[in-house]
Order: C-alpha cells, then sequence, then structure tokens
C-alpha cells in the first residue's frame, strides 16, 4: 500500500446518519445486521467510520463494561478497499481510545491475522447455531429447579449473574437488552441462577445472552425460547467449551459459523458458580 491510498482516507465518529452505510457493508459481507441492530449497537456504544471521497469504506465499534474492558466489533473494510492498511489503521485508532483498558473482539477468519498483528491472542471459539426453532426439545429440570417470566424485582440478581459469568461490568448492557427483548428466569428453590433474554436481530431472533450454572439449566432456557418460536429462525451463539454444539445441532439448530474469541489485555476472571452459554451478540460478547 502506498503512503498516498492512506491520506486519501478520513477516519471520524460514527453518527446515527452513517447507519444506512454501515449496513451497507455488513451487506456486501452478507452478515445480517439490519439498521436497527446497529441503532441499537450505536446508542449502547460507540464507533468509527472510514471515509473516502466521501463515501464510507470502512467501520468499527466498541462498547465499554466498566473501567477494565470493552470489546470492538462490525469491523469491515470494504472490499475494494481491503489489503492496503486500513483495517490496522482503523484498530490502532480505535485501540488508541482505549488505553489501559482490555480489549475483546470475536474474530473471523478474515479478522484473525489483523488482531495476531495488533497483540491480541485467541481464547476459544464461539459457534453460531442457527435454523428454523423446532417443537421445544425437551430438557429435565432437576427438583427445585424451574423457569419462569422475570420479573422487576429480579434485575439485581441477573445483573450479578451476567456480570459474574462474564468477568465484566454488565449491568448497562442487561438494561438495555431487557428493553427491546423478553427474559425467563432459572431458579433453584426460588434463587436465581440463571436466565436468558430473546430478542429480535438480523433474520430473526437472537437468544442471549443465556447464563446459567451448568449445561442443564443453559439447555432448560434455550428449550424454552425455542418452544415459543416454533417455526421462526432462531439464532444462538455458544462458546464451544460450553459443549452445547451438539446438542443444538442434535435440536435443528446447525453451526452456521464460528469465530475466534481474543483478547488484547489481561482477559477477564469469571466467577465459579455461573457460566456464559450464549452471547448477546458476536460483536457484544
Ligand atoms: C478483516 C478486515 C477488516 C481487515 O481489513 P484490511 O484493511 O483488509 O486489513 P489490513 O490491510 O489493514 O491488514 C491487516 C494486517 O493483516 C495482515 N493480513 C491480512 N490478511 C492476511 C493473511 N491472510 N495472512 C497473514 N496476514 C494477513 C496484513 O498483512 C496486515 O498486516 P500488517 O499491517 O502488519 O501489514 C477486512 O479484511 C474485512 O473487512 N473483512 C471482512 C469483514 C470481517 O471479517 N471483519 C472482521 C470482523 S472481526
Amino acid at each position: 500500500m502506498t503512503v498516498q491510498d492512506v491520506t486519501k482516507i478520513v477516519l471520524r465518529d460514527m453518527t446515527e446518519d452513517d447507519i444506512p452505510s454501515v449496513a451497507d457493508l455488513c451487506f456486501e459481507q452478507q452478515w445480517p445486521h439490519r439498521e436497527e441492530d446497529l441503532e441499537k449497537l450505536l446508542a449502547i456504544g460507540g464507533g468509527m467510520v472510514a471515509e473516502a471521497d466521501g463515501k464510507i469504506c470502512g467501520t468499527i465499534m466498541a462498547w465499554r463494561f466498566g473501567q477494565s474492558f470493552a470489546m470492538f466489533g462490525v469491523i469491515i473494510v470494504a472490499v475494494a478497499q481491503q489489503g492496503k492498511g486500513l483495517g490496522r489503521q482503523m484498530a490502532e485508532a480505535m485501540l488508541a481510545r482505549f488505553e489501559g483498558v482490555t480489549v475483546l473482539v470475536n474474530a473471523t477468519d478474515e479478522g484473525i491475522p489483523l488482531y495476531s498483528k495488533l497483540g491480541f491472542v485467541p481464547l476459544g471459539k464461539v459457534l453460531q447455531h442457527q435454523g428454523t426453532a423446532p417443537v421445544q426439545p425437551l430438557v429435565e429440570l432437576r427438583s427445585g429447579e424451574r423457569v419462569r417470566p422475570m420479573g422487576a424485582a429480579d434485575a439485581g440478581a441477573l445483573e450479578t449473574l451476567y456480570s459474574s459469568a462474564t468477568g465484566m461490568d454488565r449491568k448497562a448492557l442487561l438494561d438495555a437488552l431487557l428493553a427491546d427483548g423478553s427474559a425467563v428466569v432459572l431458579c433453584r428453590e426460588h434463587v436465581q441462577t440463571g436466565f436468558a433474554v430473546i430478542r429480535r436481530f438480523g433474520r430473526g431472533w437472537l437468544i442471549g445472552p443465556v447464563i446459567a450454572p451448568d449445561a442443564i439449566g443453559a439447555k432448560a432456557l434455550i428449550a424454552h425460547w425455542l418452544g415459543t418460536q416454533t417455526g421462526s429462525f432462531c439464532r444462538v451463539d455458544v462458546p464451544e467449551a460450553t459443549g452445547l454444539g451438539p446438542w443444538l445441532e442434535e435440536v435443528g439448530l446447525p453451526e452456521a459459523g464460528r469465530v475466534t474469541r481474543m483478547v488484547y489485555g489481561p482477559a477477564p476472571v469469571p466467577g465459579e458458580d455461573v457460566a456464559i452459554y450464549g452471547l448477546a451478540a458476536q460483536a457484544l460478547g
């Protein structure tokens, strides 16, 4: 890439007016994000766009979780501009805004070389499972356990579970997700031990976050939402280490792709009693 090519490009903050152009870049990548999804992502975080001759040719977004952590996502360079250093330029510019903060990203195979060169290291895989929701798969809960709708009094407990499962402050994110979605709670002897949110996203419904003490609880939560959406398109993004992949295949939600979770800085340390079984979105972790 020549220096001349780089200097034609202007980086600036993303605004709501840019969303249709960001959606066009997603479309070029065959990513499912609707304008509504991108508006929501921008409202709860921030972003930058790269412009060449007044036309948007690159995007990057970021979300902060408390003082110590952030996620990057929606990192796209228009196909015609790829391989000329723009991806690195945008990622470095965004990293400069998060000095001293650990940054995570769920990287596509195309993104891995860029993040590796910047010093990100892999932490594991996240599997994207999706399809037409089957009739609710049966998952037997243990005695004393049940799945019930979320009530207003649950909010504090769910924020604590979400933050513990991810090792990051997820209060603001959960509030934002609940504004657009619905949640069910997993209880053991009336104590909240997990929950799952469902909301509209992309081609249909996205089930996530799914937070649970173990795989049985997570399956019960996911099965609940699949049962309410039988016949509709549903998606759930699960860390490979949860072992939920084969079960999702069995119940009719095949794997559609996978990304690599990568970290720049000290990785977050989740609590021991609860884990994340489904992501709020690939971009949000
Ligand atoms: C990933 C993406 C943003 C990278 O943007 P880009 O402008 O093409 O990347 P750059 O030209 O800045 O290259 C970044 C670095 O990765 C290196 N790189 C790129 N592809 C590589 C490959 N296949 N093998 C090894 N290194 C590679 C480049 O050499 C460069 O390293 P350098 O800066 O040390 O020279 C772009 O390819 C893209 O939009 N892909 C589709 C959407 C996507 O998958 N986004 C990532 C989401 S996490």
